[in-house]
């Protein structure tokens, strides 16, 4: 069952904020359960004295976060039209292949590849954003290794 503590602690540091505190206490939920649960999502909204109604449009809102589990390693790539242009769509469908087959051969990693708004890295096109779990279980790798481990 879901252990609510380690949100709990931590709302208890920064409820005072109210309001302000509801980005950091939503990026501190996701990093401890790598997404945040529907009692995680009420107990900050209780805790900051917010309606249910806006955490969970702001979760909605935001790519860096999820309602349901997702892989310990999250790739963002972006496809707003500096990087659509420079060739993401290439990028994010040759990833979601990789994420797929390091899933079949039962790569210990767990890779969810998005795609997402501009990630404000355009003088990078076509950009992306590798996010880890560090608080998860599981290995921490970039895409580099990504790429390297599944041999495509
Ligand atoms: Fe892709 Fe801005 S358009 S990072």
């Amino acid at each position: 069952s879901l252990d609510l503590s380690p949100i709990r602690s931590f709302l208890s540091e920064i409820a005072p904020q109210g309001r302000s505190a509801l980005l950091p206490a939503l990026h501190a939920a996701q990093d401890f359960y790598g997404y945040i649960p529907e009692p995680v999502a009420l107990e900050i909204a209780q805790a900051l004295q917010i309606p249910a109604a806006d955490v969970f449009g702001v979760i909605e809102f935001y790519a860096m976060f999820h309602t349901h589990p997702v892989g310990k390693v999250i790739i963002h790539v972006c496809n707003d039209p500096a990087c659509a242009l420079a060739g993401a769509d290439t990028v994010f469908k040759q990833l979601s292949r990789r994420a797929e087959y390091a899933l079949e051969t039962g790569e210990p990693i767990s890779v969810t590849v998005e795609q997402s708004p501009c990630l404000g890295l355009c003088d990078h096109a076509p950009a992306l954003l590798v996010q880890n779990f560090p608080a998860t279980s599981a290995p921490e790798i970039t895409w580099q290794e990504l790429t390297t481990k599944t041999g495509r």
